[in-house]
């Protein structure tokens, strides 16, 4: 790198708009939505889709509700142009559904396009041609009125061209892109949008749309939101006029400058699901979309089956959804730390069922994307008692006392660390298991009996203690005190029980019953411990002998 003062890059020139209002707007309502996955995505894939695949996410996208698709460049290629014969002439276009197809700003172009979309019901008819200072000069070696030349004339050719086929019955749509409008200067890219239009002719019921592209991202958001707020102002035929954004995403804030520009007035939205597209990425629809959804707002798009989106996507564009991407990635429900964790528990738990959504550090219920409660808290060295207790309770079934937590979420970070990796919930319940379940030495229960249940109870035990046989008899004012003054016959250590809790395990014929115990030896050690039976008595007992072996343990 450079080192300071950097010299090699320059700061990008704000907007002159002192009185813009985006700032202090809100959104209130979803944009029209257009995925350009098969057409921008799809160019910036190593190994483009083949046309089944182009079939399969063609279907997935009309599921998902999207109205618009750009579906290619027919008159770039000859799979291009077959993929879109095969939608209108197997009939794979849903009614309400519009096809895009991109076209550059010439003639034999434009014929091609048309014979690509002949029998089709809704087009949008997508001309293109660049505009910034740099491309005009590098690139086109051409003059600003070269350029208004160019787009104009092929409008003006596709609206004679065009009649057949709506005469036909095809519905058609213009969209024209000044491709590197955000580069190109405002007032240039104004001047070519209004001679487009008013070659159009568009009206309030059959809009013109105009797709105003940061081909490349070299802004900041506020910039680019000035910039759509300028032109929305500055459009003579605004209410004949759709204002189209299409971000990329080069400096990461691609959704930034798309939420930022529907404040500033924009109505309509292209992008890809998870931002695939050249170099960083299109717009990420799903992201911005989903944003929406949790101010309240419903996208119109269903993204109830993220996960099955995600498996078509990674599959036909041989790409990866990032764990940590927006609402999507494998680990965006997941918490490792123990904070976060606890947080997460007990806001979960306060959720009122039909309550705005509050749970701490998720800001969408993973159902609405079909996502899983279980997979929120996974266990490793940096996670919380807390979270060691939610796996319990979630996947087992455990309702911890709350004195517990600390004692075996100790135990769970010993092993995490000793391990170095996550541990599973399978590994949680084993520890869970071998530290307070299966508990047999230096106590060993053999037997249990109440002999007697009056005022007080009887009992008589079999017990091994250091693997030598005990019979013993015992009373106490209910079974655990029996149990407990048939032990203090022996030479084992004094102990008190200090507290009690228990709740069934599962439901119905293959209920359980699990008892916690919290004892305390007479040199002042305590110590919790648990047992399960289908005899609830018989599951406290062994919840005494658990913790009095933890105890004799230490
Ligand atoms: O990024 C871009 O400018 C484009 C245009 C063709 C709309 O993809
Ligand atoms: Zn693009």
């Amino acid at each position: 790198m450079q080192s300071a003062p950097v010299t090699k890059y320059r700061p990008f020139p704000p907007v002159a708009l002192p009185d813009r209002q985006w700032p202090s707007r809100t959104l209130t309502h979803a944009p029209v939505w257009c995925s350009v996955d098969l057409r921008d995505g799809n160019q910036a894939l190593a190994q483009p889709m083949s046309v089944a695949e182009k079939l399969e996410y063609f279907d997935l996208l009309v599921r998902v509700g999207f109205k618009e698709i750009e579906v290619g460049f027919p008159s770039a290629s000859q799979i291009e142009f077959d993929f879109c014969r095969r939608l209108i002439e197997e009939n794979r276009i849903p009614a309400g559904v519009a096809i895009q197809i991109l076209c550059q700003c010439r003639e034999d172009l434009i014929t091609r396009s048309l014979e690509a979309v002949q029998g089709a019901k809704n087009v949008i008819f997508h001309l293109y041609n660049s505009t910034s200072p740099k491309q005009r000069e590098y690139v086109f070696n051409a003059q600003r009125a070269d350029i208004v030349r160019i787009a104009t004339h092929a409008v003006g050719f596709l609206k004679e061209k065009m009649q057949p086929l709506v005469a036909a019955g095809t519905k058609l749509r213009l969209e024209y892109s000044p491709e590197s409008f955000t580069s190109t200067e405002l007032e240039f890219a104004l001047e070519i949008c209004e001679a487009v239009t008013d070659v159009w002719q568009p009206t309030a019921a059959d809009k013109i749309i105009l797709n105003l592209p940061a081909t490349v991202e070299y802004a900041t958001p506020n910039i680019h939101a000035d910039q759509i707020e300028w032109m929305c102002r500055h459009l003579t035929r605004r209410a004949a006029t759709l204002v189209s954004l299409h971000t990329h995403n080069d400096r990461g804030t691609g959704v930034a400058a798309t939420e930022l520009a529907l404040l500033a007035g924009a109505d309509r939205v292209e992008g890809t699901l998870f931002g695939n597209g050249e170099r960083t990425g299109n717009l990420d629809i799903v992201t911005v979309a989903l944003n929406l959804y949790t101010h309240g707002i419903h996208p119109g798009l269903d993204f109830g089956d993220i996960n099955h989106l995600r498996e078509v996507y990674e599959r036909c564009t041989r790409l990866e959804v990032h764990p940590r991407h927006p609402y999507a990635g494998e680990l965006v429900f997941t918490a490792f730390s123990g904070s976060h964790q606890d947080a997460i528990k007990k806001s979960w738990a306060a959720q009122k069922p039909g309550a705005p959504w509050d749970v701490l550090y998720i800001p969408i219920d993973p159902a609405d994307v079909g996502r899983s409660y279980k997979a929120i808290i996974r266990i490793n060295s940096q996670s919380g008692k807390g979270g060691v207790a939610y796996v319990l309770e979630h996947e087992f079934g455990y309702q911890l006392p709350k004195l517990m937590h600390k004692e075996i979420g100790r135990l769970i970070n010993d092993l995490a660390d000793a391990k170095g990796t996550e541990l599973t919930p399978q590994e949680v319940h084993e520890v869970f298991r071998r530290e307070y379940l299966d508990r047999a030495a230096p106590v060993a229960l053999q037997r249990f009996r109440t002999t007697e249940r009056d005022s007080a109870v009887k009992c008589e035990i079999a017990v091994t203690i250091d693997g030598t046989p005990h019979a013993l008899n015992g009373t106490g004012n209910g079974p655990i005190a029996a149990f407990v003054s048939a032990l203090g016959t022996t030479a084992l250590p004094k102990f008190d029980v200090l507290s009690y809790a228990e709740h069934s395990l599962g439901t119905g014929a293959e209920a359980r019953a699990v008892s916690y115990i919290q004892l305390k030896t007479d040199r002042g050690r305590t110590c919790y411990g648990a047992g399960i039976d289908t005899n609830i008595e018989l599951a406290s007992i062994k919840a005494v002998v658990s913790a009095l072996n933890r105890a004799l343990a230490k």
